[in-house]
């Protein structure tokens, strides 16, 4: 297959461009500064047909991460949401597959308790699962061929993310304390990418599909299996409960959360079983997949 990625400089980009070309796709990947998604003409054929035309499959993973949304949520309204309207819609015109990368939080304000399956109704929680709740949305209605991945608590060796930003702490500072709330499934970008892959080999019909590890933590329980493989004394965590992510922190205290509006408990937790029905393989439990990974993502750290 000819496949455009579009967001292939990012985190997650990186690794869906190194997946694809290991399965021997024929690969264009598209940075912001070579095509940003907020500027798709989609009234003008001909910019539509230079912009995605002549590709089998435009896999969209443009965006902000989630702490940027949290900061900037009106940026991430405009990428998240309008910038996906829009790649669906020259998607749409073309006739291109799409896949829509999308978010965990999208069903974040579900009361905590089970996996969310797919054909649960959207409950996004913050800036970032609002906009991604959005963008499904305008994907959906748009009429293109699209897979819509959702993944939450994405982590890899190619762009920022907790395991990188704990290895950064750890040599500035002996104690950390890390808000225990929100639930989520932490879940490296080579397993997402190689969902991804399985899905477009095996021709999967236009559908939602999860795409995190299984199990589920909380923050803390993540940062704590983080801290283990840096080789820190785990005394040094504290976990801080019900704590809001909005709070601003003096600097002399060392938290791994952002800036961000005040939200209840989230559950960032998604059913696995759509993917076993088609034969793609869903991605193991979390704590064996970051022992798989942590080499990697911490290399050079
Ligand atoms: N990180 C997570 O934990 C997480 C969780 C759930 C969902 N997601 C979603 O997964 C997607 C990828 O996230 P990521 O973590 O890989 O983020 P990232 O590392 O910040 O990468 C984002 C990519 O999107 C590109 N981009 C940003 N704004 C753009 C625009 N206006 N037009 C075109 N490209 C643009 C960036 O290009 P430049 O580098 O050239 O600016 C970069 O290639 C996003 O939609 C994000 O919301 C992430």
């Amino acid at each position: 297959m000819d496949v455009l990625v579009i967001g292939a400089s990012g985190l997650l980009g990186t690794d869906l461009v190194t997946a694809l070309l290991e399965a021997d796709h024929e690969v264009t990947g598209l940075g912001q500064s070579e095509l940003d998604v907020r500027t798709l003409a989609v009234d003008d054929e001909d910019a539509v047909r230079h912009a995605v035309g002549g590709h089998d499959v435009v896999v969209d993973a443009a965006g902000l991460p989630p702490e940027a949304a949290e900061r900037h949520p009106s940026l991430a309204f405009d990428v998240d949401a309008v910038g996906a309207q829009l790649v669906a819609a020259a998607c749409a015109r073309t006739g291109t597959r799409l896949v829509h990368v999308s978010s965990a939080d999208v069903v974040a304000g579900h009361p905590q308790g089970s996996p969310v399956p797919v054909t649960a109704p959207l409950r996004p929680l913050g800036a970032h699962g609002r906009a991604h709740a959005a963008g499904e949305w305008a994907v959906r209605a748009s009429g293109a061929d699209a897979l819509v991945v959702r993944a939450g608590w994405l982590y890899g060796a190619h762009g920022d993310c907790l395991p990188r930003m704990l290895a950064a702490l750890a040599r500035e500072t002996d104690a950390l304390r890390v808000p225990a709330s929100w639930a989520g499934q932490p879940t490296w970008t080579v397993d997402v990418a190689r969902v991804v892959v399985g899905l477009l080999e095996v021709g999967a019909p236009a559908g939602v599909y999860p795409a995190s590890a299984m199990g589920w933590t909380d923050r803390f329980g993540w940062a704590l299996e983080v801290w283990e493989s840096l080789g820190r004394d785990l005394d040094l965590l504290e976990p801080v409960e019900g704590e809001d992510p909005g709070d601003d922190h003096d600097d002399h205290d060392h938290h791994v959360e952002h800036d961000g509006p005040v939200e209840p408990p989230g559950w960032s937790v998604l059913a696995p079983q759509p993917l076993r029905r088609l034969g793609v393989e869903p991605v193991g439990p979390w704590r064996l997949r970051w022992q798989e990974a942590a080499d990697e993502v911490l290399a050079g750290l």
